[in-house]
């Protein structure tokens, strides 16, 4: 069966998930007998391209990189008719995160599960927000909600703990989950003050213009909501999650931790205990013998503490074209190997 496919958002992770495709074409079908095909890609800046029978993507490629609108098998639809019109059966959800109301994507979302669509997603919005309802209404329509690459990019955090680490019992995850500002960190102790290293994490393209989201500590503290949800079978809303940035460290701080054989991180963490479930950010003093502390750069990592295996460690990319690419196509795939064993039952 081939799986059909819209795009809804064509920006970096939807350009980068298209190459990878078209890249592993022939790869993904002799070793996975995955076969795909792209009928829809709609964004704001380009238009809405339909074909049921599939786009020609080198064309919607081409005309993108000629920074031109797309010219054939244009249809006048917004993101919410192209997943309703569309015959797709997975949507991939590529649009903005906003972490207030989880809108566009939240609506994405709910229309393509009522049009019986899977949805595959690395929007942290509407995983952050309203997890425990997504994947309530995909179940009733017998659909999915994947979101790997939410958290960590492609780096396998969520699809881990679901696969290889079915069996165990996960009592607290423990982190460095927002690679900008692990960037700051670690160039604050080769000696340049924040503002400097918020300048050069800008200038290199791991911070916004408006970087609040991240060094406020917000990006990470959406990953930990997310985390508790789906890795700790937690109910616990991003508003209960203590969260402090990292704007009030100084180069000072910095220089006080590294000589005392520690390194500030910002940590993301999650425990459950007898007490009651502990969840936070916020910056942290970690010895250099931690295995968190010899994470440098915009390299992310997961600690999760498990009864049977003891603590297991992740380490790897937290963002990027290809990366978060990646994390779409390691869900498609997913999908793919359930409905290839489960033909007649998609979940
Ligand atoms: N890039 C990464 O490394 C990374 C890593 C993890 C997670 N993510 C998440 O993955 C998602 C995509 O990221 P990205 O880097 O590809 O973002 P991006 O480059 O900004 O692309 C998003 C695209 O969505 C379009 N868009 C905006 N509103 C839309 C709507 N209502 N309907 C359809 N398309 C719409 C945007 O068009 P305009 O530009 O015209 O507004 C833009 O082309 C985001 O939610 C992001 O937070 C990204």
């Amino acid at each position: 069966m081939t799986q059909k496919i819209t795009i809804i958002g064509f920006g970096t992770v939807g350009q980068g998930l298209c190459e990878i495709l078209a890249g592993k074409k022939k790869e993904l079908l002799e070793k996975y007998n995955y076969r795909y095909s792209i009928v829809a890609v709609c964004d704001p800046r380009f238009g809405t391209v339909y074909n049921a029978a599939g786009l020609d993507m080198e064309r919607v490629i081409a005309e993108l990189r000629a920074d031109q609108k797309f010219t054939t098998d244009r249809y006048p639809w917004d993101a919410l008719e192209t997943i309703r019109n569309s015959n797709a059966d997975v949507v991939c959800e590529l649009a903005f995160t906003d972490l207030k109301t989880g809108e566009p994507a939240m609506s994405h979302c709910r229309t393509a599960f009522e049009t019986g669509k899977h949805i595959v997603t690395s929007n942290k919005g509407p995983a952050a927000l309203a997890y425990a309802e997504m994947k309530a209404l995909a179940g009733q329509h017998n659909v999915d909600f994947r979101i790997e690459g939410t958290v960590m990019s492609g780096t396998p955090v969520l699809n881990l703990a679901e696969g290889p680490l079915a069996g165990c019992s996960i009592s607290a995850v423990k982190g460095i989950l927002n690679g900008t500002t692990n960037y700051m960190l670690s160039e604050m102790e080769q000696g340049l003050d924040y503002t400097a290293a918020l300048e050069k994490a800008q200038s290199l393209g791991y911070a916004e213009a408006d970087p609040t989201g991240d060094v406020e500590g917000y990006d990470a503290r959406a990953k930990v909501t997310i985390l508790a949800n789906v890795v700790l079978g937690e109910k616990l809303s991003i508003d209960a999650v203590d969260c402090t940035g990292i704007t009030a460290l100084t180069a000072a701080d910095i220089m006080a931790a590294k000589a005392e054989n520690t390194r500030w991180k910002l940590i993301g963490s999650i425990t459950r205990s007898k007490e009651g479930l502990t969840a936070y950010v916020r910056p942290e003093r970690v010895p250099l013998t931690h295995p968190l502390a010899g994470i440098m750069g915009a390299t992310n990592a997961l600690t999760l503490t498990t009864d049977l295996l003891g603590d297991v460690t992740i380490v790897g990319a937290g963002a990027g074209k290809t990366e978060t690419g990646f994390s779409i196509l390691s869900d498609l795939l997913a999908i793919h190997r359930t409905e290839t064993i489960l033909p007649d039952n998609r979940l």
